[in-house]
């Protein structure tokens, strides 16, 4: 597995859905997002995140088949913890799969998974994707009940929602975001002292001007990046905008 430099900058894992959304925007055959999986690879992105929603609104089967084949990185694939997407990752067999919540109505994933309120069915669901040799992680909010929920389920990984900090940032709040920073670092040494081989990830909302602070928290593993790198790319190309978000990191 990749591991962050000895500058312990975290790793970048990029989510290329909304060059699925412009492709189905269209109905066409392009862009395609498993090229941008590849150029994403190429400069230097360390691992590819997709997200296939029940809804099937940007990523399509076929595309998880295609980047799954062909990434010389990691696939991580998001989805809800579903039997159909149990068939599917089972098949597939990416690196890691990320358990999210999913609402239909939802613009994009809103808040963490209630893993507190569903840890018998998570550790069965996570049981099976061992089983199948695929790590796990659970996108959850940075609350501790959450993270020990977590531990307890034998995820690998969380992965913090971001999200929280990242809208503060967008309405000015420097102290509420100060705060939700705060927040995020106290679960990175939550889920040290919990579970000491448990991966910590993060994401939601990052951008190159948030993603510093976040990204010099001692202990996070990678950040996943999807909507501000791809809007970057719209200006400065996609292998551009993998470099620049690396160095803001
Ligand atoms: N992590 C998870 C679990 C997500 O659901 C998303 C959004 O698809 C992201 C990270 C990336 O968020 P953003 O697109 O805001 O960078």
């Amino acid at each position: 597995m990749a591991t962050p430099s000895s500058s312990k900058k975290p790793l970048l894992g990029v989510n290329v859905d909304h060059v699925a959304t412009l492709r189905q925007a269209r109905g066409v055959a392009y862009p395609s997002p498993v090229a941008a999986a590849l150029l994403c690879e190429q400069a230097g992105a360390d691992g590819i995140t997709i997200h296939l929603r029940e809804d099937r609104r940007h990523i399509q089967d076929s595309d998880v088949y295609e980047i799954a084949e062909q990434l010389t990185t990691r696939l991580n694939l998001e989805m809800a913890a579903t039997t159909e997407m149990l068939a599917i990752a089972c098949e597939v067999q990416p690196f890691w799969v990320c358990l999210v919540p999913e609402k239909r109505a939802e613009l994009t994933t809103e808040g963490g998974l209630n893993v507190v309120g569903q840890t018998e069915e998570l550790t069965d669901y996570i049981s099976k994707l061992h089983a199948a040799g695929i790590k796990v992680s659970l996108f959850i909010d940075p609350e501790e009940t959450q993270i020990k929920a977590a531990v307890t389920c034998r995820a690998d990984a969380i992965e913090l929602h971001t999200g929280a900090y990242a809208e503060m940032g967008l309405v000015s709040n420097t102290d509420g975001q100060h705060a939700e920073l705060e927040r995020i670092r106290q679960a990175v040494s939550t889920a040290q002292q919990a579970d000491s081989d448990m991966l910590v990830n993060a994401g939601h909302g990052l951008t190159r001007e948030n993603v510093n602070a976040i990204a010099q928290i001692e202990g996070i593993y990678e950040l996943n990046i999807g909507h501000a790198l791809i809007a970057d790319a719209v200006f400065v190309g996609l292998e551009k905008a993998v470099i620049m978000m690396k160095a803001a990191m």
